[in-house]
């Protein structure tokens, strides 16, 4: 039995994500979560919100609430839409907990002990209107690399580009709007991270197997020297983790705060300590520490493109830079973007499907199976709801739905509600048990890789298997004149409902645990041998007929949707 420990982005706690984002991080590592639990291995899922920096504080004020509270209340809403999407994090935890504000100021104090802090007086732009400093998403203005007029202080949404307030052509307060800026010194502590660029290197480079996708980014940031320029790791705001060396005071840095994307990557290691505090788990070093068997570990991260950087470069440099025993990724699975049809989610504009709205439309597993059979990996992806109704109407409800149902109420109404005898297995149903086993291995294959995709395409073709062999055998048509050889084959039908919801279940697990059911069976061991794991149901063995698995989305539906997603939420 191996040991996963899997980390999804943890995403901002300023208001709902939309699929896109859900698509990029939580969902594919719940995939995965979900897969190696069943294929029997040890798996720690963690993820959590990520509570600090301008964007929280932002969001509160527009709230108009104080941003603990409004932290708090969002953490409670988003920890309930993962549940309804059935997100199996063994714990969601939260940034700003005393865990991570803990964890956050030790790795500073091993930094500053290791000789990679700074302290640095640099220019920040001060609004006079406001009355404080403007760092990050508190100042907007042109982005002077690509000439987008709506870049943020800290990274332009257009480019990608990090950046920082000073660069911004025409910079103005988010606040109140004011250009009334000056630049005015203040203090800051600097991580010392382009001092490691050739350990970084090295250790990007020893990981042959990472996608593509991930590797171009880190090696894009590694080369040309934007990622890994010294990186200031305080800010001048209230809200976020008191900068302190450990337990003590850090003389000169009263009243500022780390960088969120300081102590954000932080919060995977604080997490799992939550995970511990919370009485869930026992040990959490096992996972986290190598002095304490984590080489053991498999560790894998997931997340959208932009998180890339800091994930391959910032993080590892806060980890190797502390000189501790801490696990490091062994592998980062990143995704592209999905837009929504003819262009892209906006959470400013309410353009495109937010969680929680998806979830009135329709049940997680429709959302799962669109989402993750066209996960954008090898490029951008695109929603449309004329795809969406396609998929779910032919691979969910024609496909799957469909064999379920017809398999289940042929049985009733001939054999009754049971199993039934008839004899042993001819050709055809050897080479349907010899295609499934080419097929299953394969779809483990990809499982294994994380290719979503593939993995998808490969359970889709499974699916299908079984519906042509139950199209060629017509036990309805047999039953005529060899009811014995059509018992057979429904026995086989009946036991494939049970393989489905097997291999199903990281993808759709609430449709696996209605046919579980159905099939009266808690057996949901992953299957060896297909011909063994066939006769799983003997003969005799008791289900009932499931309610409708996937309905289909009508025409009307599908009209009204799009209408309603267009773009209006405030
Ligand atoms: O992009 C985002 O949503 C960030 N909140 C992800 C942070 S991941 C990590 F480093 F914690
Ligand atoms: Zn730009």
């Amino acid at each position: 039995m191996a040991r996963h420990l899997i980390t999804s982005a943890i995403p901002y706690i300023n208001g709902i994500k939309h699929l896109g984002n859900l698509v990029g991080s939580q969902l594919p590592a719940d995939l995965y979560a979900r897969y190696q639990r069943g294929r029997g291995h040890e798996v720690l899922f963690l993820c959590a919100t990520d509570e600090h920096g301008t964007p929280a504080e932002l969001a509160a004020a527009k709230a108009g609430k104080p941003v603990a509270e409004y932290c708090a209340e969002m953490h409670e809403t988003q920890a309930e839409i993962a549940r309804g999407f059935r997100l199996s994090f063994d714990h969601f935890g939260r940034s700003s907990s005393p865990q991570n504000h803990r964890l956050t100021q030790h790795f500073a104090a091993r930094l500053d002990a290791a000789g990679l802090i700074e302290e640095r007086v640099e220019t920040q732009i001060y609004s006079k209107a406001d009355g404080r400093y403007l760092p990050d998403r508190y100042i907007e203005g042109t982005c002077p690399n690509c000439g987008f007029e709506s870049a943020r202080g800290d990274q332009c949404d257009n480019c990608t580009k990090q950046l920082d307030p000073v660069d911004l052509i025409e910079p103005r307060s988010v606040i109140s709007g004011s250009t009334d800026l000056e630049p005015r010194e203040t203090k800051h502590l600097y991580l010392k991270q382009s001092g490691m660029r050739g350990e970084l290197q090295d250790w990007i480079d020893s990981k042959a197997d990472w996608p593509i996708l991930t590797t171009s980014i880190a090696k894009k940031w590694l080369n040309d020297g934007d990622g890994l320029q010294d990186r200031g790791i305080t800010r001048d705001l209230d809200w976020g983790i008191p900068v302190k060396k450990g337990d003590a005071d850090w003389p000169g840095m009263e009243g500022k705060v780390f960088y969120v994307w300081f102590d954000a990557p932080i919060e995977y290691i604080a997490c799992a300590q939550e995970w511990v505090d919370a009485g869930k788990g026992a040990d959490w070093e096992r996972w986290w520490r190598t002095d304490h068997g984590a080489d053991d570990v498999r560790y894998t991260q997931f997340m959208g493109k932009d998180n890339v950087p800091f994930h391959t470069l910032s993080f590892p440099a806060t980890i190797l830079g502390s000189g501790e025993p801490w696990k490091l990724v062994d592998y980062i699975k990143s995704f592209n973007y999905l837009n929504y049809d003819g262009g892209q989610f906006s959470t400013s504009r309410g353009r495109g499907v937010f969680m929680d709205q998806a979830l009135e439309v329709l049940p997680a597993d429709y959302w799962r199976w669109w989402l993750l059979s066209h996960a954008p990996e090898s490029s951008d992806a695109e929603f449309t709801w004329e795809n969406f109704q396609q998929s779910v109407n032919k691979d969910l409800a024609d496909v799957l739905g469909n064999f379920v149902s017809r398999v289940s109420k042929f049985c009733r109404s001939k054999f009754g509600e049971e199993v039934p005898a008839g004899g042993a297995h001819g050709d055809r149903e050897q080479a349907l048990i010899a295609d499934l086993e080419r097929r299953v291995r394969a779809y483990e294959g990809h499982m294994d890789a994380i290719e979503v995709r593939k993995a998808a395409a490969e359970l889709r073709a499974i699916w299908v298997a079984g519906n042509e062999y139950l199209q060629d055998a017509a036990p309805w048509a047999t039953f005529k004149t060899e009811p014995e050889t059509a018992a057979m084959q429904i026995r086989l039908a009946l036991n494939l409902i049970r393989l489905y919801a097997v291999l199903s279940a990281p993808f759709i697990p609430d449709a696996s645990a209605q046919l579980l059911e159905a099939m009266k069976t808690e057996d949901d061991a992953w299957p060896g041998n297909i011909g063994a794991a066939l006769q799983t149901l003997s003969v005799g063995h008791g289900f009932a007929v499931p309610d409708v698995t996937f309905r289909k989305i009508t025409d009307e539906e599908r009209a009204e949707w799009q209408e309603r997603f267009a773009g209006t939420r405030g």
